[in-house]
């Protein structure tokens, strides 16, 4: 088994008015800003209303995911003016089987201009840059209809429901699945700009 740190791509993958980069110290503000979401610290490891420690610490456990070879977490930057907007990562310990699962997260201020369907568009295409990647799953709870637009943007299909799939919060929650599989077409993972 290889233990050779993996490494962000050289080239930035870019999609729309978005591209993913690593995160800087200057993303903080931006971190803060997410954190404020009462849902975002249910499902990563941004604690609620995190302070400039808090979101320092976030941003060097993303760079670790590199080295543990766990996965690539990306910050969601704005293509023209650099400004970070979210993120997106791209989870790996299941790469053995083929297999991967993508999150993603808006910062509030950001939201409502399709931003994370851009993100996760741009991840995906990155994903099949991984010649061992063969689909990535996104699991999304029913209510959460921003997210379900998102994952439909970026070209994923709903493929079921999970029931009592994980634990979230303390509460026991059902997840939809969707999926993006690799295909032989170049714009997998794009169905709208
Ligand atoms: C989900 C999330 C990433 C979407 O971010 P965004 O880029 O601002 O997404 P948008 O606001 O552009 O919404 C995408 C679509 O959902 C729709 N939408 C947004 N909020 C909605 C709501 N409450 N009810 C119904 N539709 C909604 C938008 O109209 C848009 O539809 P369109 O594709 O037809 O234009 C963001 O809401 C977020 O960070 N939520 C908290 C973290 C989270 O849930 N992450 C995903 C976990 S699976």
């Amino acid at each position: 088994m290889t233990t050779t740190p993996l490494r962000m791509p050289s080239v930035a993958p870019t999609f729309g008015r978005v591209r993913l980069r690593a995160f800087q110290e200057r993303d903080v503000a931006m971190l803060r800003d997410m954190s404020t979401d009462p849902y975002v610290p249910t499902i990563g490891t941004l604690p609620a209303d995190a302070d400039e420690a808090d979101a320092l610490a976030f941003i060097e456990r993303q760079r670790q995911r590199l080295t543990t070879r766990t996965g690539y977490s990306f910050c969601i930057a704005d293509a023209t003016t650099d400004a970070a907007l979210g993120n997106a990562g791209l989870h790996l310990t299941q790469i053995a089987t083929g297999r991967a699962t993508a999150g993603y997260s808006v910062a509030p201020k950001n939201r409502g201009s399709g931003i994370a369907g851009q993100g996760l568009t741009a991840l995906t295409r990155f994903g099949w840059t991984l010649p061992e990647l063969h689909r990535i799953e996104l699991y999304i709870e029913p209510w959460n209809i921003a997210s379900q637009r998102t994952a439909e943007a970026a070209g994923y299909a709903r493929e079921g429901l999970l029931r009592s799939h994980q634990e979230i919060a303390g509460r026991r929650v059902d997840m939809l699945v969707y999926a993006a599989i690799r295909a032989d077409g170049p714009d997998i993972g794009a169905t709208r700009g």
